[in-house]
């Protein structure tokens, strides 16, 4: 498995992301969508976080495995003024074929060193509730639980907790 820390040309990234996160939202992935996203919302999304990495606010990690991309990950500092020394980890996804190779771990663990060589003080994630794999991996990284909104996920008909995690570099983490 290749790490790439620098992006490439969003062009590039935009197709195998796109298809990628299209595959794993309409397979009921919880990354934020109902609908799988349109390739233009993933181009706009990448060009921010892209642009966001180029100014220092952001990392952004991909996964390749045998040329082809299967995981990709990011991190965005709060743009909030008195929120600014902390940034959020977002959207981190691995291919469906590719789960339980430790992609996810690798993908996770660079981010953890991005964003601590990036002078990061707080990095907060939030995950669904039933998301099992995605919370076994954060808690066993030194992500902690800080707080819960029951029911508030909405799928449908389909209600989840919104589970906020935190990991303190300040103490330790
Ligand atoms: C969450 C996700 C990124 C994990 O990626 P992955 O490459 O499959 O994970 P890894 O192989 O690196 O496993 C890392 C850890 O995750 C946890 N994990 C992974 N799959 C699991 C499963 N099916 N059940 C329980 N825990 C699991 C384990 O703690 C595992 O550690 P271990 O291998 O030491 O037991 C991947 O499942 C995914 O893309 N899911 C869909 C998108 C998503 O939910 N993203 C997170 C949004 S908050």
């Amino acid at each position: 498995m290749d790490l790439a820390s620098e992006p490439e040309p969003k062009v590039q990234l935009t197709e195998p992301v796109h298809r990628m996160l299209a595959r794993l939202v309409r397979g009921g992935a919880a990354l934020g969508w109902v609908e799988a996203p349109s390739r233009d919302e993933v181009t706009a999304l990448l060009g921010d976080v892209v642009s966001a990495v180029r100014c220092g606010d952001a990392a952004l990690r991909v996964a390749y495995l045998g040329g082809r991309l299967v995981g990709f990950g990011y991190w965005l500092r709060y743009g909030r003024p008195t929120h600014r020394p902390h940034a959020d980890l977002e959207r981190l996804a691995v291919d469906s074929a590719a789960h339980g190779r430790g992609i996810g771990r690798a993908l996770t663990t660079a981010l953890l060193t991005d964003a601590r060589e990036a002078g990061i003080e707080v990095l907060t994630l939030d995950a669904r509730g039933d998301n099992t794999p995605a919370l076994r991996l954060y808690q066993s990284l030194g992500f902690t639980e800080y707080g819960r909104l029951p029911d508030f996920v909405a799928v449908g008909e389909h209600r989840y907790d919104k589970v906020f995690c935190m990991l303190d570099f300040r103490r330790g983490g």
